[in-house]
């Protein structure tokens, strides 16, 4: 049994931060977005035992602390499935620890097509729940498109879909580690806030400058390192015609929106040659 799908990258249209739970974790309130930007994922099934992974990066794990093997592992505990060797590839294109989700993107896709392989028809919801064993924004990516994202991740409502615009998506050539942003975060210092019902108002009315003039991600103020660099994309992004410019989840991948692909081209060509992972793409 073999079978392939894309793992779509998400970004943070908004992104607030309510309060550290006492689980340690903080409990958000963020509106992501899909977009088309994927890595390409095939999963064969034989009868055997184990879990294979290959993928085309080097540095990422091939054992344990792969999230695709913990995926592939809780999927299986779950379903009490047993008798099969999985055999995992992924092709990366979603940069890596850039805030673009890219390892839950993975995540969500294996159980998606487990789902289909073994004929286990689990529910979507059901999807969602043993997702959010692995990491916090696998729920999102089991169905993506336009969603608000409450509590840990697990808490989703779908939106109207963001209307249809450019992105450009460009990846300073430095990485900032989750767990990490996540531990300069004090509540009570955040000072700014994005107007999240101003922009579920607008999704409603499907006005993508009215969306583009409220959005704001608090990581934004909390990240040290980098700052002037990812300041210096968003300048070009917003030089070049970007609605809005904004970084993407813990960071640092900064990314704009357009409403003309004359203009996503444009700033598109001034970032490519001064940053290797840069992207054109669109919201799906
Ligand atoms: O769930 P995930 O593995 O993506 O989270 C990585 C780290 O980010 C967690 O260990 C935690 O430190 C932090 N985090 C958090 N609150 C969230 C999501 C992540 O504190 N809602």
């Amino acid at each position: 049994m073999i079978l392939s799908d894309k793992a779509y990258a998400k970004i943070n249209i908004s992104l607030d931060i309510i309060e550290k739970m006492s689980n340690g974790y903080h409990s958000l309130k963020t509106i992501m977005q899909s977009i088309n930007l994927y890595d390409d994922i095939t999963i064969k099934c034989t009868k055997g035992a184990g879990i294979k992974i290959n993928t085309d990066v080097p540095y990422i794990p091939d054992d344990e602390r792969n999230i695709a093997v913990k995926t592939t592992k809780a999927f299986y505990e779950y379903t009490g499935i047993t008798g099969y060797h999985t055999n995992i590839k992924i092709s990366k294109n979603i940069p890596i620890c850039a805030g673009l989700g890219g390892g839950s993107a993975d995540a969500a896709c294996v159980l998606r097509i487990l789902n289909i392989l073994h004929k286990t028809e689990l529910s979507t919801k059901t999807l969602e729940d043993i997702g959010a064993s692995v990491g916090s924004d696998v729920p999102f990516c089991v169905s993506g498109g336009t969603k608000l994202s409450e509590g840990r991740g697990e808490i989703l409502t779908d939106l109207p879909s963001t209307p249809h615009c450019y992105v450009v998506v460009c990846k300073p050539p430095f990485s900032l580690s989750t767990p990490e942003v996540f531990s300069k975060v004090d509540v009570k210092k955040i000072r700014m806030k994005p107007d999240t019902d101003g922009i579920l108002k607008a999704l409603e009315l499907g006005e993508l400058k009215s969306i583009a003039r409220r959005m704001y991600n608090v990581f934004e103020d909390i990240i040290t390192r980098g700052k002037i660099e990812i300041e210096t994309i968003k300048g070009t992004l917003l030089d070049n015609g970007a609605l809005s410019a904004l970084m993407t989840g813990s960071g640092p991948t900064v990314y704009g929106i357009f409403d003309e692909i004359n203009k996503a081209q444009n700033a598109y060509s001034h970032l490519r040659g001064s940053y290797k992972e840069c992207f054109l793409t669109e919201t799906i």
